[in-house]
This record gives C-alpha cells, structure tokens and sequence, in this order.
C-alpha cells in the first residue's frame, strides 16, 4: 500500500508526464509555463526530502519530450542537457556560493552571461565547415533530425566562413521565432479563422517539426549560438564567452547581449539590465543564464542527472499566468462603445495583482472560445494592458456562455451592432449618462455649435457639479451658478454666457452634426441639410429616403434613423429649440435642370467597371435618387453580377432593368 506522500509524488509524476507530453510532443501547451515551473518545483521538494522515493523514469530525471516516429533519430554523442533554476537573489546567492565551495576558490567567479532565448534547442553539426546535420534535443540523448528544416532558416550559415574550423564541430543553440514574426503569423490566422500558436515558442517548435521543409521555409525563424557540444579535431579558445565570439567569426549567430560578469553582484546587475531590456528585445526570452567562463572550471564542477553545475538559470517573473474567468462585465466607454471586462480570481502576474482585465468585443471573445467559469491565461508585459490571451481545455461545470446585453447596462437604451463592426455601441448618445460629457464636449466644439470657452475641463466641472446633464441645460446656466467654479471667475462666466447665448444662431447642418449622431461628420451633416432642408424632413426621413443623400449608405442611414427614433434624443431637440437654438431656412436647390431629375434607381448585384459608390454618385449628379431598396417607386434597376432579390423584386414590379454596360453607355450620354 502505498503511502499518501508516494501517492502524491505519483500523482504530481503523472501530471507533469501528461503536461510534458501537449507541450514537446504536440507543441500545444494546456498550462502556464508558471503553473509548470510550480509543479515540477514541487516534485523537485518532495523528492529531495525524500531521495529513497526517486526512481530512473521520474520527470525530474529526465531532458525533454519524446521522439516522434515521423523523423529520422539522431544519437547526441553528448548529450543535450537542461539547465537547473534560480528564481531569487537568494537562490543566486546560494548557487555561487555551492559552486564556490565545490571549485574551492574564494576568488570572485567570472560568468558569461547570456539571455535565456525561449525558443526550442537545436544541434548543428558542420563537418569540415559544412552543415551536414540538424536534430532537436528530444529526449536529450536521442533527438529528431531537422536538417531539411533548419536549412530553411536564414540566419544560419550552411557554410561556416573564416580560418581554423574545426573537422568536426557541433554548435548547440535555441530557434525563436522573433516577437514580430509570431504577431504577423498569429494576425494572418487570424484572418483566415486558422488556429494562431500559443505563444512564439510554441511557434519555432511547431514550425521546425514539420515534414514539410515548405511549411518551415514561411515561417520566419531565427537561431543564436550558445554553446558547443563535439569537437574533433580542432581547438577553441579555453573561455566560454570567447568560444561563443569565435562561433560567431565563423559565421554563426550570437545574440547581442552576451556578456561577461564576475561575482554575485555582476549576475545580479545583468539579470536587472536584461529585464528592463527584456520588451525590446526582438525574441522573446524567460530569464538569463550564468555560466562559469572558465572550461577548465566547468569540468572540474561537473554535473548532476541532467543539468550542469556550472550554470544555472535565472527566470524572470512568470508574464503569463492562469486563472478563472468569474463573470464579465460591460462598460459603457465616453463614445458609447461597449466594451466587456473581464473580472477574474486575483493573479499575480509581470509583478501586479490583475483582477480585471478588456475582453475588448465579441468577436474577441469568440476568438478565445472563452465561457465564464473557464481556465484562461492572463499576460501582461512591462507596462502593457493585461490581456486575456487563451483559454486553456480545463474541464468545469459550471461554465457559462457570455450573453451580450441588449440595453444599455448605464441608460438602458439599445444597444446597436452593425453588422461587420466589431464593436457593439449604446444608441442612447445624448442621454446616456456614461456617454454625456463627451456628447456635450462634441456639440460645443468648434466646427459644431462653436461655443467658445466650453473646453473639455470646463464640461466636466459643469458634469460633475450637476449643473448640466444634456447639452440644452447649457442653455439655462446662470452665470451666478459658473462664478465660483475652478478657474471660472466673473469674466469668464460672463464671456461663455454671451458664447452660449450666440451659438444659439446656427445652420441645419451645424446643428446636424452637434447632435453627434455616428458616422455623421461635417460633409455628411451639409448633404442631409441640402437634402432635406428642414430638421422635421430629417427626422421623418426612413433608411431608404436617407439613402438617397450623396455619401449615404446603409450604414449612416441606419444611425441616422437610429438616432432620431429614440425618445431621449427627440426630447433634448426640442429643448434645445425651446431655448432658442435657430437656424436659416434653406432654400432648395434647383434640380429640375439636371437630365435624370425625378428618376429613383437601384443598384444591385456586383458592378465590374466601377464601383457601387461611383456609380451612385455619377447617377445623383445626374439629379437621379439613387435608392436602397425596389419598390413601385424605381424607375430602374441597375443588376450587376449575382444580383438577387432586388432584381427579382424588379422582374415581379416590371420595373425596367438595365446592365451594367447600359449604365455606362447612359453615364456617358451626359
Ligand atoms: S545552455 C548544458 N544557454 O534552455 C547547458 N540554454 O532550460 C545547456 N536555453 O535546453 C543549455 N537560452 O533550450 C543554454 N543561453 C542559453 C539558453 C539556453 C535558452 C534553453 C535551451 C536549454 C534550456 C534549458
């Protein structure tokens, strides 16, 4: 019977096995690298207090992952070993002090030091300067050969160039794929609805173990040297810092940061350096490694199971950490824009305690299939936003599905979501508390109402004081009630007074665009008020009669009619006129002149020699209405390519069509 510390060193046995396997074998890892690094230490714990437990096949005895089938195996003649870890100053301080006290020197120790590339390690063997061979590490004794693959890679040189190489010379380094790259390829599988890699080591291992050198060939990757395994015939400088300069007088690629530094106080200063360093680096890295410079000391140290003594790792805080996703909440932005927040189970993650973090729209959270109760990984680099960037395949009960709200979770009004945007928006402009001071800002802007002295800070202090919810309560300030605000004083409050009380002369299509009704700017705001010339035929106005303004598509008349459908907007309208806001009236302009005035088209199907909004606007310069929709009212029908239901319409109305090339000859008859 086995006793409950036995079952538990099994358990966490078993865990790391399966763990071991999604991340070397299959390239997809279903934790954090810190949930691993945490329960590897663990098992590290349990068998270092209790040795008589450890046996040959426990993880903690052995390099990597399997070796698949697929590719040829390579022997390493020497093996490919890991590196033991570090994750404080005191645990540096007691490497350097154990291995002071096994080399028995009191002489500070002189370190090459090196960034820790994440990436996936790789042995190149050049024979007579020529790369002859690739392979992983594997399982550290037997790897997979990759030659095909690695010659796909740029940066590393088939031949080595220069004098003194070696017969035989195997360089041993890691494969990244550099931060940009991984960006660029996870934003184009993105685009194609094709899964992305999980993070850009995931992205070299699966892009290096493919069958196919063509696939490897399109991914760009990178290699940097850091260290050497056989040697025939042949010598090499008695320093690890200068054997990796030699490789790189050969030809081959070192990273940038090597360096070599004496003593714990040195390490210290690197790994500090490295760190801030860390987010402008091209590749990305998880810490650093010491290595005694000095070969004739690294043999003298030795090595235990599978790592070196005479180097360690450092690792850098964990920047992705996993958690539970607790619920979401929506925020109403100061555009009306939607946004859900993640509330999570506090994570300790790149050095803050995150709770919260943007699920930015629904399309994102449907690219990370993510649910409320789900395991998900939170990343936040040096000052960077927290970010949600997977959800990991834990199993739970209790998940539930992430429901969009319909109203408005400030104002209740609705929420609108054009179909293609991502972002879901509260229609409740003027009225929506969340979205007020900057809807007040807008109106009195220069190019709209033009209220001087109505700047962003003045608004809020008139907000927040609760002198104003909506912009026509502008119109009913006093200036006894502006005097005693911040930086106000009697003149100004006078002068925003008598700005208030001119503003209130305007024009339609000023006052169009004050409303900041979206997607309407200051062009579309003048078409709509040449179109219709007075604010009720506006207001009246459906989807298709708006359409027929130039620049108008389906998309500003639906927010154009969105707006003015709601209650809220109609109600400060008309307090705003109530205060005295006027305008000119419009004289209409003459159209009957124009050769296809009082004639409705519609377009339909796929236009081959000009585009939609062309063609359209040719067509209203000709005086034509060019509508969205087929009714008794068309008088042609214009069916591109594929056209369908309209033209169908049309066939059932006999509503004259005509072809694309009949609407060319027509454009040009003019
Ligand atoms: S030296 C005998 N140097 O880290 C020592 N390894 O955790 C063998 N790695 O398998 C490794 N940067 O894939 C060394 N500058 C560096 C490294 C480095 C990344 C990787 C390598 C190794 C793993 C060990």
């Amino acid at each position: 019977m086995p006793s409950s510390l036995e079952n538990k060193i099994l358990k966490l046995r078993e865990q790391i096995n399966h763990h071991n396997s999604h991340y070397y074998t299959h390239d997809n890892p279903i934790i954090t690298d810190a949930e691993y690094d945490r329960i590897i230490q663990q098992l590290k714990q349990f068998e270092s207090e209790n040795p008589e437990l450890i046996t040959p096949d426990s993880p903690t005895q052995k390099v990597g992952g399997e070796v698949l089938a697929a590719f040829t195996k390579v022997n390493h003649e020497i093996p490919m070993l890991s590196l033991g870890n570090v994750f404080s100053s005191d645990e540096l301080s007691d490497f350097i002090t154990r291995l002071s006290n096994r080399l028995e020197t009191s002489q500070e120790l002189l370190f090459c030091v090196e960034p820790k590339l994440d990436g996936l390690a790789i042995s190149l063997l050049y024979e007579k300067g020529v790369l002859v061979r690739a392979a992983t590490r594997g399982d550290g004794k037997i790897g997979e050969d990759v030659t095909h693959n690695i010659k796909t890679i740029k940066n590393i040189p088939q031949l080595l160039k220069g004098k003194n190489i070696p017969e035989t010379l195997e360089i041993r380094g890691e494969v990244v794929m550099p931060i940009a790259a991984f960006n660029s390829y996870n934003k184009k599988a993105e685009k194609k609805s094709e899964k992305g890699f999980a993070n850009p080591r995931n992205a070299a291992a699966g892009s290096l173990r493919q069958l196919d050198s063509s696939i490897t060939a399109k991914r760009p990757l990178a290699f940097y040297s850091y260290g050497i395994g056989l040697l025939i015939n042949g010598t090499l400088p008695n320093s690890h810092y200068q054997r990796l300069f030699q490789l790189k007088k050969w030809g081959l690629p070192l990273s940038h940061e090597v360096e070599r530094k004496s003593g714990i106080e040195g390490c210290t200063d690197y790994y500090q350096s490295i760190l801030q360093k860390r987010d402008s680096l091209a590749y990305e890295i998880d810490g650093v490694v010491y290595k005694i410079d000095d070969i004739e000391l690294q043999n003298q140290a030795g090595f235990i199971s599978r790592a070196p003594r005479w180097a360690t790792a450092h690792k850098f805080p964990a920047q992705e950490e996993q958690t539970i996703l607790l619920n979401v909440e929506f925020q109403v932005g100061r555009t009306g824009a939607i946004t859900p927040v993640a509330l999570l189970e506090p994570v300790f993650v790149g050095g803050v305690t995150i709770s919260r973090a943007s699920l930015h729209n629904q399309d994102e959270i449907k690219r990370l299939g993510v649910k409320i109760g789900d395991t998900v990984v939170v990343k936040r680099a040096a000052d960077v936003i927290p970010q949600i960037t997977r959800t990991l395949p834990v199993k739970n009960a209790q998940q539930k599905e992430i429901i969009f709200p319909i109203l408005c979770p400030v104002c209740e009004s609705e929420i609108e979501r054009i179909e293609d945007e991502a972002i879901a928006r509260c229609s409740g402009g003027l009225y929506c508390p969340a979205q007020r001071k900057e809807a007040i800002q807008y109106f009195a802007s220069r190019k709209a109402m033009n209220i001087d002295g109505l700047g962003e800070k003045v608004v809020e202090l008139l907000v927040d004081e609760g002198l104003i919810n909506n912009p026509a309560d502008l119109f009913s300030l006093k200036t006894n009630q502006l005097i005693p605000l911040e930086r106000m004083g009697t003149k100004k409050a006078e002068n925003l007074i008598n700005a208030l009380i001119n503003s209130k002369q305007t024009t339609l299509s000023k006052f169009l665009l004050s409303l900041g009704i979206r997607e309407v700017g200051e062009a579309t705001a003048k078409n709509l008020a040449e179109y219709f010339l007075t604010l009720d035929a506006v207001i009246q106005a459906d989807t298709e009669a708006l359409q027929d303004v130039d620049d108008v598509g389906v998309i500003v008349a639906k927010h154009v009619s969105y707006f003015f459908r709601l209650p809220h907007n109609i109600e400060v309208i008309e307090a705003l006129i109530d205060a005295g806001v006027n305008w000119p009236v419009i004289k209409a302009k003459e159209k009957q002149s124009l050769p296809l005035a009082g004639k409705t088209y519609v377009l339909t199907g796929t236009l081959q020699q000009m585009k939609r909004n062309d063609a359209k606007a040719s067509l209203q310069s000709l005086g034509a209405k060019v509508s969205g929709s087929v009714s008794a009212k068309t008088d042609y029908v214009v069916a591109g390519e594929s056209a369908g239901s309209k033209l169908t319409k049309a066939q059932d109305l006999n509503i004259p069509i005509i072809d694309e090339n009949e609407l060319v000859t027509l454009l040009s008859s003019f």
